[in-house]
This record gives C-alpha cells, structure tokens and sequence, in this order.
C-alpha cells in the first residue's frame, strides 16, 4: 500500500502476515520508502512493514532531517523531525491497527540516526531497533530511562562516516539508561555487507518481539 503524505509522511505500509511486530523501515540519505523492504521481509518475513519517506531534500537526495555538513546536525530540525515521526508512528498504529509496543526500528545512516533521535526523545515509544551505521544523533540533557528498550548497532570497523568511537558512544548513551545494546562491527565500510543481514536477523530471532 503506498499512501500520499496521509499521517504526515508518504509511506508504504505492508500488513503483517502472522507475526505482531511491526518493523518500522528508516532509509538513508538518497534513498526512500521502498529502498528497505526487502531487507525488511529478509529479516523478519511475517512483520508488518511500515516505511515512510524522509520528508528533507539535500540537494535532490532525501532525508529524515536536515545537516549542516557531514555529521553536523542541524538541531533545532532534528528535534521537529523527531517529534514529527514520532506522530507519525501513532497515527500510523492507530490507522493500519497494531501495536506501538511492538515497533522495532531499523535504519540505515541517516534512517539509524533519525530511529536514535526518536528512542532518545520518547524512550517508550520503540520496542527496540537494528541501527546500521549509526551515530549520535543528539546528547540529551537529561538521562533518559531505556530499560524497556533494546539495540542491535551495526558498524563498520573502516567507516568513513561513522568512527568505532561514535559507535561506543552511542552504545554508552544508550546502555546510561539502562537499555540492552549489542554491537556487530562489520570488517568494512559504511556499505552495509551480507553478515549486516545476517547479524540483524539473528537479534531478531533471538529476541522475538511478544506474539
Ligand atoms: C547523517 O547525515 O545522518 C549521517 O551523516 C549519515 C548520512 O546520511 O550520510
């Protein structure tokens, strides 16, 4: 189903098929609401798919909220992008009818950022979340309680974006709230390869969401 910008971003929704989690698909910068799905279906194959579009243009690309550089977020658009897929998530659960409680997150770069802004604005709002090649997103002022929340972060030992030091602080951000991180370091760059996948799935499998 592709819907047009209802709920406040254009979107594909793709109903579960057995399973009650839903994953909710994060692309990254230049790609959009259909780049993650098959991932998606690899990874848990009876989720529900919900995967909207990020509603920032960088020079024709789309994003999930807008930069300064590379790696200097613009803040202030941050936080409102945030706060925006967060909306986004609940009306979407109310419309297509499952459960918040069971949304699992899984971005790529720009997408992982966005999903890490969210599960640090509204601890409560994402079961857990696959972040590939994360970064920090923001350092909040305050801790945040994670003990509900769970993260597969996925990097890469030779990433030109994203350092094995951004990778520990996030961890460490997260993990200072209590929530259960695990890390896979990929022996390449910010590309995602075949273990990325391999790795997720096997989180996922080993920490099935609630049926
Ligand atoms: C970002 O801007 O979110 C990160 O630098 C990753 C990217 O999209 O290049």
């Amino acid at each position: 189903m592709n819907k047009n910008g209802e709920l406040g971003f254009i979107h594909r929704f793709v109903p579960s098929s057995g399973s009650s989690a839903t994953l909710l698909l994060l692309h990254g910068t230049g790609g959009d609401e259909n780049d993650l799905l098959p991932i998606g279906h690899q990874l848990l194959p009876e989720a529900a798919l919900l995967s909207p579009r990020g509603r920032v243009r960088e020079n024709g690309m789309l994003r999930f909220f807008r930069r300064v550089a590379e790696g200097v977020f613009d803040l202030q658009d941050l936080a409102i992008q945030t706060e925006a897929l967060a909306e986004f998530i609940k009306r979407a659960a109310n419309q297509y009818k499952f459960d918040t409680g069971q949304v699992i997150a899984v971005g790529y770069s720009n997408g992982a950022n966005i999903a890490a802004s969210v599960m640090l604005n509204e601890p409560n709002l994402l079961r857990g979340a696959v972040l590939f090649r994360p970064m920090v997103p923001f350092v909040p002022d305050s801790r945040r309680d994670l003990r509900n929340v769970s993260a597969l972060l996925a990097a890469g030992r030779r990433d030109p974006i994203v350092s094995p030091e951004e990778t520990s602080s996030l961890a460490r951000l997260f993990e200072a709230g209590g929530a259960l991180v695990s890390i896979h370091w990929h022996n390449g760059g910010h590309e995602l390869g075949n273990d990325d996948l391999a790795a997720a799935k096997e989180w996922l499998e080993l920490w099935p969401p609630a049926t």
